[in-house]
């Protein structure tokens, strides 16, 4: 896909991996609707994008937000070519630990947020016969480790999805594809307790977000007779 002049929504872009990709894909010539709760920050970030943006802040998780961000990208720029699918949040714990408001908070978030933004872009995009939609998953959507089971669950759950809508729609010219980031620097882990942070720790140089970012805009550059449908990037020192 031309990026210049293409459309697309970018959720959870008020930080981190959103933040970044908003940037870059901008940098290159998308216009954008950017999305998280942070309304400040969105401003924010639209005074630093190269190319027109739009920001419509809200929950993720509200069932109408999908729809809102669709009627944003078209009513304003009168198209929409690509859905990066970002936003997330990670609370993980022992069976002793984990709030249980706190799981039930990210399966809304993670899972139950995705599924209804991946199936509200990929009924324009089928129609029109062309369309990228780019879900963030992760490492932990691969393999897992104890300690992380409902955040890896979601994950699971973005990669099932991704990979059975991408069969379904082969040969409409919709490309479904996941990233999958190992720790990469962002607020993400930022509430977690000391002793949590110590794996982390070990890695002295994370992925940084514009890293992401520049894999998400090689996955959205490809010619349309191919698709990535998963990227995984690793911190070097990463042996998860
Ligand atoms: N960082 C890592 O090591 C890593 C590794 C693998 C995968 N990932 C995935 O990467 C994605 C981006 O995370 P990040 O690392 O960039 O973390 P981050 O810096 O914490 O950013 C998370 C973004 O999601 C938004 N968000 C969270 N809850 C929301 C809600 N209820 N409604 C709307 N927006 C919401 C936040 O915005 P507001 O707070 O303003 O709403 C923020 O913009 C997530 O899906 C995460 O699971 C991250």
């Amino acid at each position: 896909m031309e990026l210049r002049d293409s459309v697309g929504i970018i959720t959870g872009a008020s930080s981190g991996i959103g933040w970044a990709a908003a940037r870059r894909l901008s940098e290159a010539g998308a216009k954008l609707v950017v999305t998280a709760r942070r309304r400040e920050i969105l401003d924010q970030l639209l005074g630093e994008l190269s190319a027109e943006g739009v920001a419509v802040a809200g929950d993720i998780a509200d069932p109408a937000l999908p729809q809102q961000l669709i009627d944003a990208a078209v009513g304003r720029f009168g198209r929409l070519d690509f859905v990066f699918s970002n936003a997330g949040i990670m609370n993980i714990g022992t069976v002793d630990e984990i709030d249980d408001a706190a799981m039930t908070t990210m399966i809304r978030v993670n899972c139950e947020a995705a599924v209804r933004l991946a199936y509200a872009a990929l009924r324009v995009f089928k129609p029109q016969g062309r369309g990228d939609l780019i879900t963030t998953s992760s490492i932990l959507g691969l393999k897992v480790r104890p300690g992380v089971a409902v955040y890896a669950g979601t994950k699971y759950a973005i990669e099932a999805m991704s990979e059975s809508l991408r069969m379904e729609l082969a040969g409409t010219g919709v490309r479904v594809m996941v990233i999958e980031p190992g720790y990469t620097a962002t607020e993400l882990q930022s509430h977690w307790t000391d002793e949590q942070k110590v794996p982390l720790k070990a890695m002295r140089r994370p992925v940084q977000p514009d890293d992401i970012a520049r894999a998400v805009q090689f996955m959205l550059e490809q010619p349309d007779h191919v698709v990535i449908p998963r990227l995984l990037m690793l911190p070097m020192e990463q042996t998860l």
